[in-house]
């Protein structure tokens, strides 16, 4: 595997105007947003994103999200908005919400992996609500982790991959949702969810009508980079069912409740309380774990198919696939 080489001591802080400098020297820096965390650059800087795929190690037909601070700035970056997405914007942002809108000619192509759509969102977490306001552009970012591994949820998940790689992590701390925003396209005004996240499609159904399901990983061209192996630990990962073949080695990821004649030692339930957000939020910092771990191989128990449950759903059954 290809290295990048280490060009910076990378420190921590939370320091926003310490970010905002390094940014605008066309630098990348680690952010938190309430989803994951994010490898950020000036998004209408071609060099300045190229090291975001640098140092994620990223295919560069995988495109980026653009982040900006509300939706005045959103529009200065897309040519025509649905007025559904208008109206979801309104409702959920700032928010765990991602639209593909068809961008204007100063997003570069880089970002859009030459795509003439490009995916806006506008993220909850105070820290970056105030280095957007600071900046006079918007980021790219994608989740801060090398491309198809778990994404960061802490600034410690961050510095432990791409220490070396970039100046300045700001430390939001632990990410309030913990799993990536939701997805939204449009056909004219037809809502088309392309990748299940923070915000539920229940939510979004419920401000703007039924929504089209195209989340088959890897099979529709709108998303190229909706790849089916993602957010992979490098132990194997698969759905746990009653006949399995469980080794004391084998680590069981749960919802609520501990599946009967297994050892408890070897399960980790993410919400005892039955509380899928908090089931999401402890999700990837759990996959890590049992990654760095003496677990041989990792199962998962599938979750309720509701709420944020699907996106749940959606991360192990990726996790899972080998292609
Ligand atoms: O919560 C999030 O969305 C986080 C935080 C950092 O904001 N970001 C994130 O970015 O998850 P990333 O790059 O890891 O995932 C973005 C996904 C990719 O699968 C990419 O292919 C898709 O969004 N995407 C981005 N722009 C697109 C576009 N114009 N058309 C289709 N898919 C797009
Ligand atoms: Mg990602």
């Amino acid at each position: 595997m290809y290295l990048a080489p280490m060009e910076y001591e990378t420190s921590i802080g939370t320091a926003v105007d310490r970010a905002a400098d390094w940014l605008s020297k066309g630098a990348c820096v680690g952010v938190p947003t309430e989803t994951v965390y994010g490898l950020a650059a000036n998004a209408l800087d071609e060099a300045a994103v190229l090291k975001i795929f640098e140092a994620k190690q990223r295919p560069h037909f995988d495109p980026l999200i653009v982040h900006v601070a509300d939706k005045a700035a959103a529009e200065q970056f897309t040519t025509t908005i649905p007025e559904k997405a208008k109206k979801l914007f309104t409702a959920f942002s700032p928010g765990p919400l991602t639209i593909l809108l068809p961008k204007k000619k100063i997003i570069p192509d880089l970002v859009t992996s030459g795509l003439d759509t490009v995916g806006i969102r506008i993220p909850a977490h105070p820290l970056l609500q105030q280095l957007l306001r600071i900046l006079p552009f918007p980021l790219a970012a994608p989740s801060a982790n090398p491309f198809g591994y778990i994404s960061p949820t802490t600034a410690a998940h961050v510095y432990a991959q791409l220490q070396g790689k970039i100046p300045y992590i700001l430390d939001g701390g632990a990410c309030a949702v913990g799993v990536e925003s939701t997805i939204i396209g449009f056909d004219g005004e037809q809502p088309i969810l392309y990748r299940p996240g923070g915000l539920s499609l229940e939510q979004i159904e419920a401000c703007a009508g039924p929504v089209l399901i195209s989340t088959e990983p890897g099979s529709h061209p709108a998303a190229p980079g909706m790849l089916k192996s993602h957010y992979a630990p490098r132990k194997k990962l698969n759905w746990f069912t009653n006949n399995a073949a469980l080794t004391p080695r084998t680590a069981i990821i749960g919802f609520d409740h501990y599946v009967p004649g297994i050892a408890k030692e070897n399960q980790f339930l993410l919400s005892p309380a039955g509380d899928l957000q908090e089931a999401a939020r402890r999700l990837f910092a759990v996959m890590r774990e049992l990654d760095a771990s003496t677990f041989e191989e990792i199962m998962a128990v599938p979750f309720p198919a509701t709420g944020i449950g699907l996106a749940i759903n959606d991360r192990l059954r990726r996790a899972a696939s080998e292609e």
